[in-house]
């Protein structure tokens, strides 16, 4: 077994938290029906997305074929197996930033002997990057970008086996979070701009604001905050968002690793809410030891203040972020902002754990561009998705009558009004992301070893159903749909699985992956998705890369480009072993990619001998061409 500072989230919660087991029966009824999703799915839009008026995406006709040829001006790269970054021909990259560089010129230097000081923990660029965007304030070039969590054994090397100290924790807390930054490019690339006055480290104690309906209420009281409306830091940041007035969305993902009980000797009994959400009795990196707000013995309410979406303003480096709890309270992956054509303000959001599921906020103002944007975030309605089998769905409005619970509840206990509307489990929503070349959006949906094995952790069996149609699913897929008449304020909509990933070479069956999988673009375990102002959909990889048995041939993971037209997809990057591709945003000329590297498990990016460094590279053709 892997030691406890290495498991994932997902391998965290299952040892904690058992799921049950779904009968034999249910299995094998409900992978009768679904097989039709899957084998008339891919590339194909269903006689309900037709019905529906999509209109869309209709053909993998010649023409198609023949777009395509021009839509990518790259060459395929294989896979790899090493320590480095590979690019296609005539491209090249560059490191931007490594976790533990200095923001502000007061830090001290990195010293990978001792990892990082104290006093320099909270002015260095963060751990583990992973959601990013990029915004132009007053002709500046600006990055948002998230620090999802801790590699213990690199950010505290002289720690060992030693329980976690006051200080180890401060520093772990200092290093996640979220870090807004300026970058400039000169002569060597593209580099930080140390001390700019718009560079600011968000971390785990920093103070925000609480709005919406969650706002205030009893669940969000505690001993620090009697009115429930100030918390302190934001948890597990693993995705992002852009709102379309220009400020930044940080979602809270695995909120609940950071929360335990201190004393073991102590009765303490969980609650089918802090079950839901995988709260017990032991936290990933001593929290609860140093600081009672994060022991639920003391404090139970406060692990009902994280798992929400938090807005940021990288304009104004003083602004207080402000977590927005009309958007629900899940494992927030990202938050996929769009305007509906009557102006009301769509977010998209998946809830990543296996069997949870995939939700929709709709404003009830309307954004105008230039116009106030107040309450858009705090006074709209959230929805789940309900996938049919015939490829149509509709979302399902989460209200007090159609769940039994209250409107605060509803918000809360998210996953619990889910479950009440019947909701389709889903195969762990990772990034959802929102085309603005044609009215579709996609929704990488992992991996999920439970499918058709357990029950999610409230208990909800988890057969296949049409968009999750393989049992034991270890590759993944993107399920797309397409709102009614291109509104994504509308209730219905019509789907496909753009891709169902897997293994032609060893794959038996649904494992061989659909038809726009073949030997040159072999991978598992979607997550990161983008689309580019061209409509090309970007997929980044954070999946198994032993290239070894059901994986022979996929190599480390990596980011690959697919036509949405045509179904082709391409490999662009690969990523050094060990390490997940994640986070993906734009030079404002387009003239750059920026790429994050997370996790690396060679010693990238400084080569032999150095510590392995969390790194966000910048990605350009050699021609200065654009790159999306
Ligand atoms: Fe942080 Fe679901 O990825
Ligand atoms: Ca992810
Ligand atoms: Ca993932
Ligand atoms: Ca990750």
């Amino acid at each position: 077994m892997k030691d406890l500072h290495h498991l994932s989230a997902d391998e965290w919660d299952e040892l904690h938290d058992p799921r049950p087991e779904i009968t034999e029966f249910d299995r094998v009824v409900a992978s009768a029906i679904s097989r039709r999703g899957f084998l008339s799915g891919v590339l194909a839009i269903g006689s309900g997305a037709a019905a529906l008026g999509t209109g869309l995406l209709s053909s993998t006709s010649a023409r198609a074929q023949e777009a395509a040829a021009g839509v990518f001006d790259f060459k395929a790269i294989p896979a790899f197996t090493d320590g480095t970054v590979h690019v296609p021909e005539g491209y090249e990259w560059k490191v931007l930033a490594r976790w533990g560089d200095p923001l502000f010129s007061d830090a001290e230097p990195f010293d990978p002997a001792t990892g990082i000081t104290l006093a320099s923990s909270d002015k260095v660029f963060g751990e583990n990057t992973d959601g990013m965007e990029a915004f132009v304030v007053d002709g500046r070039q600006l990055i948002a970008i998230n620090h999802e969590y801790v590699n213990v054994d690199e950010n505290l090397p002289q720690k060992g086996d030693a329980p976690f100290s006051a200080e180890d924790v401060t520093i772990l807390q200092n290093l996640q979070g979220v870090t807004v930054m300026e970058i400039a490019e000169g002569a060597e690339g593209w580099q930080i701009v140390v001390d700019s006055p718009y560079n600011r480290r968000i971390h785990h104690n920093t103070p925000m604001r609480i709005a919406g309906p969650a706002a205030g209420h009893d669940m969000l009281k505690t001993t620090d905050d009697p009115e429930g409306t100030t918390v302190l830091g934001t948890l597990n940041n693993c995705g992002s968002g852009k709102t379309p007035w220009g400020t930044y969305l940080t979602c809270e993902e695995n909120f609940n690793g950071y929360f335990g009980v201190a004393n073991p000797e102590i009765e303490w009994s969980s609650s089918e809410g802090f079950a839901r959400y995988g709260i017990g009795r032991e936290g990933r990196y001593g929290y609860e030891l140093h600081q009672a707000r994060f022991d639920v013995s003391k404090e139970p309410n406060e692990p009902h203040r994280f798992g929400y979406v938090v807005e940021i303003d990288p304009a104004n480096a003083d602004a207080m972020p402000v977590k927005r709890t009309a958007l629900g309270r899940i494992k927030h992956e990202n938050a996929a902002a769009t305007v509906a054509p009557d102006g009301r303000v769509v977010v998209y959001m998946g809830d990543d754990e296996r069997g949870e599921y995939l939700y929709r906020y709709v404003s009830n103002g309307t954004y105008t561009e230039g116009g106030r944007t107040e309450g858009l975030l705090d006074d709209g309605q959230l929805y789940v998705a309900k996938f049919n089998d015939d490829m149509t769905g509709e979302w399902v409005a989460l209200t007090p009558e159609a769940t039994g619970m209250d409107a605060v509840e509803i918000l809360v206990h998210t996953r619990m009004a889910a479950s009440a509307v019947g909701a389709t489990t889903m195969d762990r929503p990772e990034w959802v992301a929102v085309s603005d070349a044609a009215p579709m959006a996609c929704c990488a949906l992992t991996n999920n070893s439970n499918r058709a094995v357990k029950a999610n952790a409230g208990g909800d069996p988890m057969p296949v159903n049409g968009p999750n149609p393989r049992p034991e699913n270890n590759y993944g897929q993107v399920v797309r749909w397409m709102p009614e008449n291109g509104d994504h304020a509308a209730d219905r909509f019509g789907w496909d699985l753009y891709v169902m990933a897997g293994n032609p070479i060893v794959g038996q069956g649904d494992y061989k992956g659909s038809d726009n999988i073949n030997e040159g673009n072999l991978f598992n375990s979607p997550d990161g998705m983008m689309f580019d102002s061209r409509g090309l959909l970007w997929i980044q990889t954070d999946g198994e890369d032993s290239n070894e048995g059901p994986y022979l041939g996929m190599g480390n993971n990596q980011m690959l480009a697919g036509d949405p037209e045509s179904g082709e997809i391409r490999r662009f990057l690969t990523g050094p072993k060990g390490s997940e591709v994640t986070g993906l945003t734009w030079s404002a000329d387009r003239s750059t990619m920026f790429v994050g590297i997370q996790h690396p498990g060679a010693p990238f990016p400084d080569g032999p001998d150095s510590l392995p460094r969390s790194s966000v590279v910048a990605v350009k053709r050699l021609d200065g061409g654009a790159v999306g």
